[in-house]
């Protein structure tokens, strides 16, 4: 199949939106760009779309997709016992990176949800997102668009890295504003419940819906607890690098990979992933800085981790960042692609 990579520029009457909407109301797939990462779009309500989302990643085909919507009406179209907390949740928080999950109603094809009687539903806030999901009939499916296992798309190249040949289109959005995927929210459980943490935190929900909790799969160091969404479950991200997080003090930290490399340097390809006011400390390795302050850290962090592939990284160490805020969500990326390799200083 030739993948078409096509750059949309304005969104208002794109000739390239109105062909990429008429290929997902046919059942085929288009990967477009959401303010997250990009995603692998296919028609919610079309069984046949799952699955050629499902091959097209080499995903397992029990981790259900989440249903992209473009306005709040439609959210009861395809989901059911809705709380209001979720309602005030979507008003402050639709369109963006809030993900939110439901009963689901019948019209949603097992396919689409992984076999689960629940349906995970986002209103995203990218205007080329938007534009498609209402050309499309209003109910897009998507994972993000890479391989599965492989770090998320955050640029249409990544995309294409990854799906050339495996679907007919491309949308090309530029970069995305965010970088880490969007927090889900379960609201089938009592009390609302973070299934994995994102650039919206427990911090910004709990002034409006009160107490939230934190599924405590996704913290958990052993992997006794099983996270209940079923994608946590999975090695992520992971680079074909081995990747080790340094936590600690910074010169320790900084003392600890300055030995690692010594150590390998000779017969190994090491990347040092590190903050930018750090990067003094590591001048004299191969190094990619990742920002400094969360946002801008969470923006690099993918694109980071395909570098080193591209570089054929052997062993890669990273910084850890503080689990606050929107660090809680890079720590849990960074240790999904480290396999929980985690070394304390
Ligand atoms: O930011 C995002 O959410 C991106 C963009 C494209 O919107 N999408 C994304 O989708 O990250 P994906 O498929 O890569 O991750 C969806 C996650 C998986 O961990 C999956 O297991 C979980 O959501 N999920 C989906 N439906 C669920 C459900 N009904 N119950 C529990 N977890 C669910
Ligand atoms: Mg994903």
């Amino acid at each position: 199949m030739i993948t078409k990579l096509i750059k949309i520029a304005q969104t208002s009457e794109s000739e390239e939106i109105k062909q990429a909407s008429e290929l997902i109301r046919q059942g085929e797939l288009v990967a477009f760009p959401t303010e997250t990462v990009y995603g692998l779009g296919g028609d919610a309500l079309q069984p046949d779309a799952a699955s050629k989302i499902y091959a097209a990643k080499g995903r397992p085909s029990d981790n259900p997709l989440i249903v992209h919507i473009c306005k709040i009406e439609d959210l009861k179209k395809i989901a059911k016992n809705i709380p209001d907390k979720a309602y005030t949740l979507a008003e402050h928080f639709w369109p963006g990176p809030l993900t939110m999950i439901f009963d689901k109603k019948d019209c949603v094809p097992d396919g689409t949800t992984g076999g689960m009687d629940t349906v995970a539903v986002r209103m995203p806030s990218h205007p080329v997102a938007l534009e498609l999901i209402k050309q499309s009939g209003g109910f897009i499916a998507a994972p993000s668009a890479n391989t599965s296992g492989r770090p998320s798309p955050t640029k249409a190249a990544h995309v294409y890295e990854d799906l050339n040949g495996k679907i007919p289109m491309i949308l090309d959005g530029g970069a995305v504003g965010i970088g880490l995927e969007s927090t889900i929210v379960d609201f089938t459980s009592q009390v609302p419940t973070i299934l994995r943490p994102g650039f919206l935190t427990a911090e910004d929900f709990a002034p409006l819906i009160g107490e939230v909790f934190i599924d405590p799969g996704i913290i958990a160091s052993d992997s006794s607890i099983k996270p209940k969404a079923p994608g946590m479950k999975y090695r992520h991200y992971a680079p074909g690098g081995a990747l080790t997080i340094v936590r600690g003090d910074n010169e320790r930290t900084a003392e600890y990979i300055t030995s690692q490399v010594q150590k390998y340097g000779e017969s190994k390809r090491v990347m040092v992933l590190c903050l930018k006011d750090h990067e003094k400390n590591f001048t004299h390795v191969q190094h990619l800085v990742l920002g400094n302050d969360m946002q801008e850290i969470a923006a690099n962090l993918f694109s980071a981790l395909r570098i080193c592939d591209e570089k054929k990284a052997d062993l890669i160490y990273s910084e850890a960042v503080e689990e606050r805020g929107l660090g809680r969500a890079i720590m849990n990326r960074l240790k999904k692609a480290a396999g929980g390799e985690i070394v304390d200083v």
